[in-house]
């Protein structure tokens, strides 16, 4: 009976350790888990289906009859397990009965075995390695350290984003006024809008750039979507998929800035009047 007991206990901590590391380590980032998370798992698993093979063989009949038959020659299993268990033999095991009886109770006092002492000092090893490595020679981040090293990664990964212009749309671009901004929208201009637009933003085959009046809308949202989707039935292509939505917003500053110069050919005014005051709001083309 004592034996069975024992068999249920070790099967439900091996499952409750099994299962419990997922559970535990369910964070976004935990997923899917570490090399060293797999590896971890398995040899606990296999520390504990071990053990409990073993305590299982103990309470086997015959084994007490088997082992007498091997004192003269144990196999190395044999030797092995003994080795660990350190188990006492049932026949002597009234030598190790101790003096009280509770409600037919009795106590063994039984040597702690010493696969279980091992494990106690692995432990005590493990925290020394551990409290060394993380509070006194702080080689390993703590769990804020560590946070923070995240956050900073994130924030890395979003800057190089935010360059390429990743979070740019109609919605959310906004007017560059710095020399390096207008510059490459200036380069941009010339190489790709010059051919229609002139390279003063005057107006050829396109209209005029420069003036108050916008056919699809001015401001800097306006003209990032026109330029951003085109206005294909008109001969102006959409030019999302040749220049990324930060060379876009540095070509549609470019075109601001040149609002109020003169042209040496200008073109006549087309569409309405842009009020710069409307410039939050996205034209409907
Ligand atoms: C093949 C000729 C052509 C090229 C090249 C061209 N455009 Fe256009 N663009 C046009 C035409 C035509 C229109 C007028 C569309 C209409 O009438 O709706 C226009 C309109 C525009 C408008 C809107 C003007 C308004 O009044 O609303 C902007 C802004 C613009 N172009 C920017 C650019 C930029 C920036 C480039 C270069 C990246 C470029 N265009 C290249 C022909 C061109």
């Amino acid at each position: 009976m004592r034996k069975k007991f024992n068999h249920f206990t070790v099967l439900l901590a091996a499952l409750i350790v099994i299962f419990s590391s997922p559970i535990f380590a369910a964070g976004e980032s935990d997923f899917p888990p570490s090399y060293y998370d797999i590896v971890a798992m398995f040899l606990i698993a296999i520390i504990i289906i071990g053990f409990t093979a073993i305590v299982y063989y103990e309470g086997r009949k015959g084994v007490a009859e088997e082992e007498e038959v091997l004192v003269k020659q144990p196999s190395a299993f044999a030797k092995f397990r003994r080795a660990i268990t350190k188990t006492t033999p049932v026949e002597t095991e009234h030598e190790l009965l101790l003096n009280h009886d509770y409600d037919g109770i009795k106590e063994l006092d039984s040597q702690i075995p010493p696969w279980f002492l091992w494990l106690f000092y692995i432990t005590i090893f493990f925290s020394i390695v551990y409290m060394l490595d993380y509070h006194v020679f702080n080689s390993s981040p703590l769990q804020d350290e560590e946070y923070q090293l995240q956050v900073k990664q994130a924030e890395v990964e979003r800057a190089a984003l935010m360059n390429s212009g990743a979070f740019l749309n109609e919605e959310s671009v906004t007017l560059l006024t710095d020399a390096a901004a207008i510059d490459a929208g200036k380069q941009i201009f010339a190489t790709n809008c010059v051919a229609c637009h002139t390279a003063d933003g005057g107006g050829l085959v396109g209209p005029n750039l420069t003036d108050d009046y916008w056919i699809h809308g001015g401001g800097i949202k306006n003209i990032f979507k026109t330029i951003k989707y085109g206005v294909v039935a008109k001969g102006m292509i959409s030019w999302q998929s040749q220049l990324n939505p930060k060379q876009m917003q540095d070509v549609s500053s470019y075109i601001i800035s040149l609002h109020g110069t003169t042209p040496a050919n200008p073109k006549a005014p087309e569409g309405t009047i842009w009020k710069e005051s409307d410039s939050t709001a996205v034209a409907s083309n």
